[in-house]
């Protein structure tokens, strides 16, 4: 028979390594919690599957993975006795004999509701056409290749943006590559690891020819396209050939306020994205501006070159249209176009799923350009700036 809870509060307190001040906890049954509070006046309530389902004796101890099976408990399990031993709060179970352990500064840093901090979750910074290029963050390649701390610094001021730019490059194609795995493993595509922007024959892509490109992220034909893009300037000696950057996520913004029903068909009309050669034919739907799961902006897909025949009905085309031609102006908009040049021996570094991306066309008869390019994507990036973050405590 399952035991009783106490009638009356199970109440712990006790003093914290200063001496000076009280964490409390007691059980509250009714509700069916542990309440915790810290001496910082803050206080939570920790329910009892989740206390179970994050018991440390559930983690294999060396991976740090649960092997706990949360079928294993029936759904009512309740705890019959909280007390404190070392410092920790320890919790009797009542289906049978189990104890729990947990650190109560564990449990402050995953108050539920609140979720575990993120040295990685930096508020983006929106920028407009009136950013001056010489603000974007700037690190050279040196410090960055030699220095945690200053890539750890580099990286969160880069996320702030979405674009920056790294100096003083050696003269070796390989050298952005360099860079780039300092920060993760590199995001191969159907137009390899790395890939040369210049002027070829038979171009399978428009940024392989010298034509201009309009504001645009890469690959948005792709299930998830790439997150960062790096683009290395081994030369850029031929007339034309200036680059062009947008904030989508301003755009966006503004968007929001200035034209809600344009941004709401945006940001919730699937419309198709192609890619196809003689050895692919790579297609996906995404709405041009995508929330997350909270409604915060999460990335853009805007690439007219790369967009399909769009297949909404008949019906809704029009106005869909009228939102897209919207967002379309907005990118050559002076209000937010940031108009640069990228000169050899640079990098450029952007969030491809927030910054758009353009260059001016180019003519390959007055000198040599040539970008070499790679992708590291969001994921892995951020594992960068948290892992670098830890010993900074
Ligand atoms: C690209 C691209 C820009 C440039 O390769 O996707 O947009 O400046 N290149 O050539
Ligand atoms: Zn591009």
């Amino acid at each position: 028979m399952r035991a009783l809870l106490k009638a009356t509060p199970n109440l712990i307190a006790y003093k914290n390594s200063t001496d000076q001040y009280m964490t409390t906890a007691s059980l509250r049954g009714g509700d069916r919690v542990l309440h915790v509070a810290w001496p910082d006046g803050t206080s939570a309530d920790f329910p009892f599957l989740w206390l179970r389902d994050n018991c440390p004796s559930g983690f294999h101890p060396q991976t740090r993975e649960r092997q706990f099976d949360l079928t294993s408990i029936p759904l009512e399990l309740s705890v019959t006795n909280a007390a404190l031993e070392n410092g920790n709060i320890v919790l009797t179970w009542d289906d049978g004999d189990h104890i729990s352990r947990y650190d109560p500064e564990w449990l402050y840093d995953h108050r539920p509701g609140f979720g575990l901090s993120d040295p990685a979750g930096v508020e983006p910074v929106l920028w407009r056409g009136d950013l001056p290029p010489n603000d974007l963050p700037r690190a050279s390649a040196l410090d960055l290749m030699s220095s945690d701390d200053a890539l750890l610094a580099f990286l969160v001021e880069s996320k702030k943006t979405g674009l920056s730019i790294v100096d003083g490059m050696v003269d070796d194609k390989n050298a952005g590559m360099a860079i780039a795995q300092r920060i993760g493993f590199l995001r191969e595509t159907n137009f390899g690891t790395t890939f040369e922007v210049m002027s070829k024959p038979n171009p399978n892509n428009l940024a392989y020819t010298s034509h201009a490109l309009p504001l645009h992220t890469d690959l948005a034909n792709q299930e998830l396209p790439p997150g960062f893009q790096f683009l290395h300037c081994l030369a850029n000696e031929a007339e034309g050939g200036g680059s062009t950057f947008c904030d989508g996520f301003a755009i966006a913004a503004d968007l929001k306020t200035t034209d809600p029903d344009a941004f709401r068909l945006l940001a919730e009309t699937p419309v198709p994205f192609r890619f196809h050669d003689d050895d692919y034919d790579i297609r996906r739907h995404h709405m041009v501006i995508d929330l997350d799961a909270f409604g915060n902006l999460h990335e853009l897909h805007f690439n007219a070159h790369l967009a399909g025949i769009f297949d909404l009905p008949a019906d809704r085309m029009e106005a869909y249209y009228r939102a897209y031609r919207k967002i379309m102006q907005m990118t050559r908009s002076e209000k937010y176009v940031m108009t640069t040049r990228l000169e050899g021996g640079e990098m450029v570094i952007f969030d491809n799923r927030r910054v758009l991306h353009g260059r001016a066309a180019f003519d390959p008869n007055t000198g040599f350009r040539h970008l070499r390019g790679c992708y590291v994507d969001r994921g892995e990036f951020d594992s960068r700036i948290r892992v670098l973050s830890r010993s900074k405590g």
